[in-house]
């Protein structure tokens, strides 16, 4: 199963991704998660993503194609991977289907998440991250057990900086300016699967497996 994971900011990508991986034995790769990871560690490249993702603007192509590409020739990619908020513009896009081409590879599905501007903001200003084990968390959609803490591992619970209601405005603007016109780029190709977001966490997963499913 090669997938993408397409939606605006909030819409759910990184909550679904945990139920296809487990579902479909393939790596979860976030671009997102890459790069955060590598402004904790306090790499060149998270130096250089900070400076545009603080901003709520995209790293630039260069960067994020490049380290994509490099992931994608790991071994536990082999029998498929779940691409969660890769590719984000037409250049991105064109740059993973030459990179598959020359591995004789090609996409299953790309599972676009439809949620409204409205609930988006909502959901990435209330989201709350663990800061040891990464758990995702809401602080009125899907709480945990106790304000604050996280249930897998008892970590303290924060907020990404680049969830402040303003930043959140502008990823938006961003996603619909660059992003959104990967939708008709897909589904010209015949490969994009519709989800209803706005259902609660579990419904929205199960129908994303039911039709990843029944290829
Ligand atoms: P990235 O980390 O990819 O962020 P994003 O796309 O903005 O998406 P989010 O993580 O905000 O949202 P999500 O859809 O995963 O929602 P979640 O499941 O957490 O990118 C961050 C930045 O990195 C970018 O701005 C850019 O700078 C850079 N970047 C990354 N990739 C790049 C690329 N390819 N090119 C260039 N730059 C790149 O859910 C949100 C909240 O809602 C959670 O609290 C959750 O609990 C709750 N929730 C989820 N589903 C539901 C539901 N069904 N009902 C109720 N609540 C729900
Ligand atoms: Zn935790």
């Amino acid at each position: 199963m090669r997938a993408i994971l397409l939606g605006p900011p909030g819409a759910g990508k990184g909550t679904q991704a945990e139920t296809i991986v487990k579902e479909f034995s393939i790596p979860h790769i976030s671009t997102g998660d890459i790069f955060r990871q590598n402004i904790k560690e306090g790499t060149v490249l998270g130096k250089k993503a900070k400076e545009y993702m603080d901003q709520g603007l995209l790293v630039p192509d260069e960067l994020t194609v490049e380290l994509v590409k490099d992931r994608l020739l790991k071994d536990d990619c082999e029998n498929g991977f779940l691409l969660d908020g890769f590719p984000r513009t037409i250049f991105q896009a064109d740059a993973l289907e030459s990179a598959l081409e020359s591995m004789n590879q090609k996409l299953d599905y790309v599972i676009n998440i439809i949620v409204k501007k409205e609930l988006l903001v909502e959901r990435a200003v209330g989201r709350r991250i663990c800061k040891d084990c990464g758990q995702t968390f809401h602080i009125s959609f899907n709480k945990p057990s106790k304000e604050g803490i996280c249930d897998n591992c008892g970590g303290e619970l924060l907020q990404r900086k680049d969830d402040a209601e303003e930043t959140v405005t502008k990823r938006i603007n961003v996603y619909q300016e660059q992003t959104e016109p990967l939708i008709d780029y897909y589904t010209k190709k015949g490969i994009i699967v519709n989800i209803d977001g706005e259902k609660p966490i579990a419904e929205v997963g199960k129908e994303i497996v039911a039709k990843m499913r029944n290829k």
